[in-house]
């Protein structure tokens, strides 16, 4: 028997599993974090508290167990986030996160005057503020005695392997996120490094995500009880990890995620870019690619809007009294934190349309979770437009516990929605790699085809399809309405 250790830094909390081979769940750990949002539109944590968070974690994970059998560790982790050590390894300020929106001159600069042409040729992708490169210029021109002290530049989980085992490393999933990797060739682009000013020795080094970077330093090694010779897989950024977790490896397959983020990945077998960058075109973490679009507030608008506004935990209960669905007259602009995908628009706020002094707290829940599901669907759109036909998908991420919600996307998007017998997201995907690099399975498609259960099919009603055809015709004519008064 032997045991691994899938680890999914998010950003609200570190989620830690533990399985054996088999992906049999022995024990799992969640530690938060504080996030910090120093000005408005601002979004950043400190990597410290990450690591402690991971190393108690570890310590509480493989507590009671036999932990010579850890064999491997992997992750799946937050992208784009910009860690940066100086040359005693020491942070230099708090991690710029995915979410973060005050780059929006340096995305102007770089889509404007380097141009999104040449953006997408060096690259694959445009700039979105959150993307790592921008993040990179802001600090030059707003923090340059830091950016003078970086001898490191890292992303997220990164950070946590330095920290395991001492290699600055980098998988290409998570790499393509920081608009530095010329992702069609899987290697950094010189010309981003020219552009940002950086030195390619600052930079991880480039693995697959499957591949071992390193073991245990033995002295974290001793003091955790596990053994030297654990490996560490490089792992993949939170997307590409749920993707394994939940078996979309094969070219077409999609998977819906509703945490944090809200994000729509499909799963390519080949590179390809389409021609506007509305959809990031990344690598995956079996190798191969794949397109997605994401939105910066999914799940996390159901929670700003029961726990900060509403003031209750009672996720279940917020829902028991919708019953009339395609019948809503409020809608919900999910943009708490501005919006990535599709309209690269930092400044933009969350708004309630459409109340009446009928309105129910209800409806404005309902509006919340409909919101949500039609911004998911303007990445939808997008790849129809490219000609792929999306007709099911699997769905993942706190937000997918909620039935109501489920049925909501399947109706809203037209297509299957498929839950998983254990939804563990990316933590599982990032124990399936350990697994992988440990040589347990050949490939992440063998490991994907035996580990991973499918569950509940929420199938489209063609009547609620049609009403929700409708709402987001309506939906879609919002954005363009209000945006003006944030910018
Ligand atoms: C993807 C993205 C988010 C974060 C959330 O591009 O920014 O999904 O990875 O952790």
């Amino acid at each position: 028997m032997s045991y691994y250790i899938g680890i999914d830094l998010g950003t609200s909390a570190v989620k830690m599993l533990m399985t054996d081979e088999n992906g049999e769940i022995i024990k799992s750990v969640s530690k938060e974090y504080p996030l910090y949002f120093p000005h408005e539109g601002w979004s950043e944590q400190k990597p410290e508290d990450w690591w402690s968070a991971v190393k108690e974690g570890l310590k509480e994970l493989t507590d009671g167990s036999d932990k010579s059998l850890a064999k491997g560790i992997s992750f799946g982790g937050q992208m784009h986030g910009l860690v940066i050590l100086d040359e005693n390894d020491n942070v230099i300020r708090p991690a710029i996160l995915w979410n973060d929106g005050r780059t929006q001159s340096e995305v102007d600069y770089l889509n404007n005057e380097i141009g999104k042409h040449k953006l997408s040729e060096y690259t694959a992708n445009i700039a979105f503020a959150g993307f790592t490169a921008p993040k990179i210029l802001w600090l030059k021109k707003n923090e340059p005695e830091n950016f003078k002290r970086i001898k490191k530049i890292m992303l997220p989980k990164d950070y946590i392997a330095y920290m395991l085992t001492g290699v600055h490393s980098t998988d290409y999933s998570d790499a393509s996120g920081m608009l530095l990797l010329d992702v069609k060739n899987k290697k950094w682009s010189q010309e981003m490094l020219d552009i940002c000013g950086v030195d390619e020795s600052v930079m991880p080094k480039l693995f697959e995500s499957y591949e071992v970077t390193g073991t245990l330093k033995s002295e974290l090694a001793e003091e955790l009880g596990l053994n030297g010779d654990t490996k560490v897989i490089a792992g993949a950024g939170d997307n590409a990890a749920a993707a394994i977790g939940t078996g979309t490896v094969k070219h077409g397959q999609c998977n819906i995620s509703l945490g944090t983020s809200g994000t729509v990945f499909i799963s390519q077998d080949t590179f390809s870019v389409d021609d506007n960058n509305a959809l990031h075109s990344f690598a995956h973490a079996n190798g191969k690619y794949h397109l997605m679009g994401c939105m910066l507030s999914a799940a996390s608008c159901n929670k700003w809007w029961l726990e900060e506004i509403l003031k209750t935990n009672d996720y279940i209960g917020s829902q028991k009294d919708i019953k009339e669905l395609g019948e809503n007259n409020v809608f919900f602009l999910p943009y708490l934190m501005g919006e990535r995908s599709p309209h690269n628009d930092p400044n933009v706020r969350g708004a309630f349309i459409g109340m009446s002094m009928d309105t129910t707290q209800s409806d404005m829940t309902q509006a919340v979770l409909e919101g949500v599901a039609f911004g998911l669907r303007d990445s939808v759109e997008v790849a129809r437009s490219l000609g792929m036909e999306i007709t099911r998908s699997t769905i993942c991420g706190g937000g997918a516990k909620s039935p109501l919600w489920r049925n909501i996307v399947a109706n809203v998007m037209n297509m299957e929605i498929v839950t998983l017998k254990k939804e563990e997201g990316p933590a599982m995907g990032g124990a399936i790699l350990a697994m992988v690099g440990c040589g347990e399975y050949s490939d992440v498609y063998e490991a994907a085809e035996k580990l991973v259960k499918y569950d509940r099919v929420y199938s489209p009603d063609p009547e609620l399809v049609g009403k929700y055809e409708i709402k987001y015709k309506e939906f879609n004519h919002l954005y363009p309405t209000v945006k003006d008064l944030f910018n």
